[in-house]
């Protein structure tokens, strides 16, 4: 495993590169807009490609990459479910699994600094972004924050994970770089209290000042969302309704395909009658052997690609363009959107999956 730590000194945040050395797949924590540029340079040199953009929550005080990553690298982002982002790829729940070529993160929602924080575990480590700072807790005083929530979320979640954890914090401005769960149980003034009530008290009586960039970077990064008016303009998005209101023959004679992961699948529900192909997959499956091209040649039925919010699948047409397969289309807000039109789902594995 690749693993690194890299800072951006102007808001203090730490930003984790973790890659699969063998594979070549890599994902980033909390990216920072500024340093885009950078990580792009530090995968090429490690020979690594990004398969996951994760933020592990909405930033007050920088501006995320998760945008501007995804559009350079077309790789999929990831926030929690009660994130204000307008869109991202994936959004996930408590005991949810990240995976990307054999790395796995387990988020852990703890709400408390924001109302969409999570943490991820990963084996001996554990990713806190601002809920559990080294020697320090993130306040709880805007964005939804709530003390109670927070003493929750580190009392019964956080510390109750063995004492080696390493901890690695999104943000640090004392020098200092990682810890460890007992360290911080042992060491950290913010978690020498007796009850929840002590700690809601402390919390309250901090009386901080707003983060610098808070009136610009919560705005920017609550708009991240890939554009979709240029598929909207060029004809190559379905909206729910109008694949509702096609014939039952009209659907059978397209190619339904869910970019979306076995774990969202089981979650979430499928429409019938698709074929199930991970966004990972995607573009080996549009190679000329590939089980896509394959499947068109023999069938010569259009492609509508659909996923949990129409991120990934509207970034799946134009990788079917850059593969040679021009009429592709999506299904415009994926299937969220699909469910709120008043669209079936189903829990059965979809027929000819593989
Ligand atoms: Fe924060």
């Amino acid at each position: 495993m690749i693993f690194r730590q890299l800072f951006d000194t102007v808001s203090s945040t730490y930003t984790y590169l973790i890659g699969n050395q063998r594979g070549g797949g890599a994902i980033l924590i909390d990216p920072v807009l500024e340093h885009a540029d950078q990580y792009l340079k530090l995968l090429d040199e490690l020979e690594l490609r990004l398969l996951k953009a994760v933020d592990t929550h909405l930033h007050a005080d920088h501006i995320t990459a998760l945008g501007v990553l995804r559009d350079k690298t077309r790789c999929v982002t990831v926030m929690g479910e009660q994130s204000s982002a307008d869109r991202v790829s994936v959004r996930v729940s408590d005991g949810d699994m990240i995976e990307a070529d054999g790395i796995c993160l387990t988020a852990l929602y703890t709400p408390g600094h924001t109302d969409d924080s999570y943490c991820y575990l990963m084996q001996d480590r554990v990713f806190t972004g601002d809920t559990l700072l080294i020697r320090g807790t993130g306040r709880t005083d805007f964005q939804n924050g709530d003390a109670g929530q927070a003493y929750n979320s580190l009392f019964g979640k956080l510390l109750t994970l063995p004492a080696a954890t390493f901890v690695y914090p999104g943000h640090d401005y004392n020098g200092n770089t990682v810890s460890t769960i007992g360290e911080e149980k042992a060491h950290n003034p913010r978690l020498q209290v007796k009850e929840r009530a002590e700690y809601v008290e402390l919390m309250n009586s901090l009386h901080l000042v707003e983060p610098k960039k808070m009136s610009v970077a919560v705005p920017a990064n609550q708009r991240i969302g890939f554009s979709q008016q240029r598929l909207e303009q060029e004809g190559r998005a379905i909206s729910p309704q109008q694949l509702l209101q096609m014939s039952a023959a009209e659907r059978q004679s397209l190619l339904l395909v869910d970019l979306r992961d076995p774990q969202e699948r089981a979650r979430h529900g499928i429409i019938a009658d698709c074929i199930s192909l991970p966004y990972h997959e995607l573009s080996a499956s549009l190679a000329r052997d590939g089980l896509l091209a394959a499947l068109q040649r023999d069938s010569g039925r259009p492609i509508v690609f659909y996923c949990a919010y129409g991120e990934r699948s509207a970034m799946a047409v134009r990788i079917a363009e850059e593969a040679g397969f021009f009429g592709t289309r999506h299904l415009s807000g994926g299937i969220a959107a699909w469910r709120v039109a008043g669209g079936a789902t189903t829990n059965m594995d979809p027929a000819g999956a593989r």
